[in-house]
C-alpha cells in the first residue's frame, strides 16, 4: 500500500510545490517509488519537473471526471523511481462541473486506490480550500503543512485544522500530520527565530528538526525545470530538502 501525502496550506506561496517536488524527487532518489500527483490547477509541480504542458494527452482533470484511470495519466520523468501525474488549468472547472455529481468528494482517494505500486505518492495541493484540496485530504493518509516563517504565519490555519477535523471524524478518521515544515527561514532576523518558536508551540511535537532557509537556488530550480537536488545538489536549500525527507520516512516508519 502506498503512503499518501498531501502538501497543504490554504495560503498561496508557502512552499508547498517547492516541498512536493523537491521531497518526492528525494524520496525517489533514496530508492522508494514515487508519483507526484499535481493536483493545482496552475500546474506548477508539473512545470517544476520540466513538464511540456502543451503535449499532455491525459491529466488529472480526466482522472477526477473518471473519463480515464490514473493509471492513464502517469508519466515517466527523467529521474530513476520518480513519476508524475500532471495537471491542466482546466482542473479548476472540476469545483462546478461535480457539483452535483455522486461521490465527488472521494474521486482521488479511489484514483490512487487503483495504483497500489507506488510506495509514496506526494500530492501538490492548490492554495484553497476547495474541492480538490478536500478530495486530498480524504485520499491522504498524512498531511505535511509548510508554513512560512513570516509574522502571519498560522493566520488562516484555523480553518484547514477544523475541516481536517471534520474530515477525520466521517471519511478518513486515520489522517495525520506528518510534520509542520517551516520554509522560507531566515537565519539572519530574529523574527524567523520568534515565528518558529510560535510554530513549536502551536503544534507541539509536530514540527520538523529541519527547517528550510531562504534560498534563492530554490527559487531558481523550477525555472530550469529541474528540482533543487540536480539544480544545485550543494546548495542549503537542497541540503535542508534532503534532510526533511529522511525526516519524512523516519516519521511514517
Ligand atoms: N525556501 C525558499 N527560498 C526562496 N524562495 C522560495 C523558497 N521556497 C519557495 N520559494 C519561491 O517562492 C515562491 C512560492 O513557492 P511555491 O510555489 O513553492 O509556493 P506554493 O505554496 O506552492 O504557492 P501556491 O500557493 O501559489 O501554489 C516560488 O517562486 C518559489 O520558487
Ligand atoms: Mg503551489
Amino acid at each position: 500500500m502506498s503512503t499518501i501525502i498531501a502538501v497543504t496550506n490554504q495560503k498561496g506561496g508557502v512552499g508547498k510545490t517547492t516541498t512536493a517536488v523537491n521531497v518526492a524527487y528525494y524520496l525517489a532518489k533514496m530508492g522508494h517509488k514515487t508519483l507526484l500527483i499535481d493536483f493545482d490547477p496552475q500546474g506548477n509541480a508539473s512545470s517544476g519537473l520540466g513538464l511540456d504542458k502543451q503535449a499532455l494527452d491525459v491529466t488529472m482533470k480526466d482522472v477526477v471526471t473518471q473519463t480515464h484511470t490514473l493509471a492513464d495519466a502517469i508519466l515517466g520523468t527523467p529521474y530513476q523511481n520518480l513519476y508524475l501525474a500532471p495537471t491542466i488549468p482546466e482542473l479548476a472547472n472540476v469545483e462546478v462541473e461535480l457539483a452535483q455529481a455522486q461521490h465527488r468528494f472521494s474521486r482521488l482517494r479511489d484514483a490512487v486506490s487503483s495504483c497500489p505500486e507506488f510506495e509514496f505518492i506526494i500530492i501538490d495541493c492548490p492554495p484553497s480550500l476547495s474541492l480538490l484540496t478536500v478530495n486530498a485530504l480524504i485520499a491522504a493518509r498524512y498531511i505535511l503543512l509548510p508554513v512560512q516563517a513570516e509574522f502571519y504565519a498560522l493566520e488562516g490555519l484555523g480553518q484547514l485544522l477544523e475541516t481536517v477535523k471534520i474530515i477525520r471524524k466521517g471519511t478518513n478518521p486515520a489522517l495525520d500530520l506528518v510534520g509542520v515544515l517551516p520554509t522560507m527561514v531566515d537565519g539572519r532576523t530574529s523574527l524567523s527565530g520568534q515565528v518558529y518558536e510560535e510554530i513549536k508551540k502551536y503544534f507541539p511535537g509536530k514540527v520538523f528538526k529541519q527547517t528550510i532557509p531562504r534560498n534563492v537556488r530554490l527559487a531558481e530550480a523550477p525555472s530550469h525545470g529541474v528540482p533543487i537536488g540536480v539544480y544545485d545538489r550543494f546548495s542549503k536549500g537542497a541540503r535542508a530538502y534532503k534532510a526533511v525527507t529522511k525526516e519524512i520516512i523516519e516519521r511514517v516508519g
